[in-house]
């Protein structure tokens, strides 16, 4: 890559973590998307979630038909299942078959749309077993969902409780420890010891990178800052920031971008999550710069994701500028708006 204080030349990054919901409003949000990303892991907490893979290829087919409308049809969705304590072996084979890119597990009542998810692993092991052995990836939100425990702690102590010991039991299952938040886990995803084999990553979102909990109480409270996992400490931001830039392929792009309308945030019970995907690319382009590693950002974006899935690298290019972009404060979202994070300031970096 090429690199200017001004702008910089990379590799057409991808989304692995994001959601564009259904129905009406996924066009608003998937136009975002498809005009910085080449591909992005679609995920499965819809109303009902996508737990068969008949139900990812309409979803795929709703998707396509979006964007052919958009004119972007260019861009590829990645399909992923939600993982229940039902899932058989027979599904995981099949969705193999069927070009279904993983499996998501949503410990039960972690966050949105996920009543359904997984009440106790085990339940799970004949699904994780056929996982294993036709490599399909398992992606995980990782946070225990005991309300004894600090909501600040949840994720860490699903390292211990939950995540190696999965990692025990199936040594060679690609797992993908999803928008981590914690130096806790940077660290474990960091240190592993995997053997020869690639089967640990992490993905992490631009505002872990950019945000500590402060954020979500500056002034009064701040709903658009909210989201699953929550905002950590300094320390932890300072840990994130660190191993992103490190260039470990370890850790790659997945903005965790998650639509709510303006009205579902801003409401005595307001839903996790943030849009990003308005200009993720320059969010991600500001954390890298402010520690100096703008050249460590195409690995990240660009490189690592499409390695871990064992998928082609993107071949196109595209140019980001330094030159500010406003961000308006509400955008269409179906017959409603959303408000995008950094809503009515600026973004230091935008796609040429
Ligand atoms: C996500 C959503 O709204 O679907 N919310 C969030 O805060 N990240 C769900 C998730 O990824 O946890
Ligand atoms: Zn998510």
């Amino acid at each position: 890559m090429t690199t200017s204080p001004t702008q910089i030349q990379i590799i057409q990054p991808d989304d692995w973590h994001l959601h564009i919901r259904d129905g009406e409003v996924m066009k608003d949000v998937l136009a975002d998307t498809a005009r910085q990303f080449a591909r992005a892991i679609i995920m499965p907490n819809l109303k009902p979630p996508v737990t068969t893979v008949e139900l990812a290829k309409a979803y795929r087919a709703r998707i396509q038909s979006q964007l052919k409308i958009l004119g972007a049809d260019h861009f590829t969705p990645l399909m992923t299942l939600y993982l229940t304590d039902n899932t058989s072996a027979d599904e995981v084979r099949k969705a193999k078959a069927e070009g279904i890119t993983a499996f998501k597990l949503y410990p039960a009542g972690a966050t949105t749309n996920s009543d359904a998810g997984v009440s106790n692993l085990k339940c799970c092991y004949s699904a994780l077993e056929a996982m294993q052995e036709v490599g399909m990836p398992l992606l995980v939100h990782g946070e225990v969902t005991d309300s004894e425990i600090d909501i600040f702690d949840r994720e860490a102590v699903f390292i211990d409780k939950v995540l190696d010991p999965v990692r025990k039991d199936f040594p060679a299952l690609k797992m993908v420890f999803e928008h981590i938040t914690t130096s806790q886990a940077a660290h474990y995803v960091r240190d592993a010891n995997t053997g020869e084999k690639h089967t640990l990553a992490a993905t992490i979102t631009p505002q872990h990178l950019l945000m500590n909990r402060n954020a979500i109480f500056t002034g009064g409270i701040r709903p658009h800052h909210y989201c699953l996992p929550v905002l950590k400490r300094e320390e932890h931001r300072l840990a994130l920031l660190e191993v992103a830039t490190s260039g470990n392929p370890r850790f790659f792009l997945g903005t965790d971008s998650a639509p709510h309308s303006k009205a579902a945030k801003e409401t005595s019970c307001g839903c996790a999550g943030c849009y990003s995907a308005f200009n993720a690319l320059g969010l991600y382009a500001e954390a890298f710069e402010s520690v100096g590693k703008l050249d460590k950002l195409e690995g990240f974006a660009s490189f690592f994701g499409p390695d871990f899935y064992s998928l082609p690298r993107n071949t196109q290019k595209i140019t980001l500028l330094k030159q500010a972009q406003s961000i308006p404060h509400e955008l269409p979202l179906g017959d409603a708006t959303i408000v995008p994070l950094r809503a009515g300031e600026t973004i230091a970096w935008s796609l040429a």
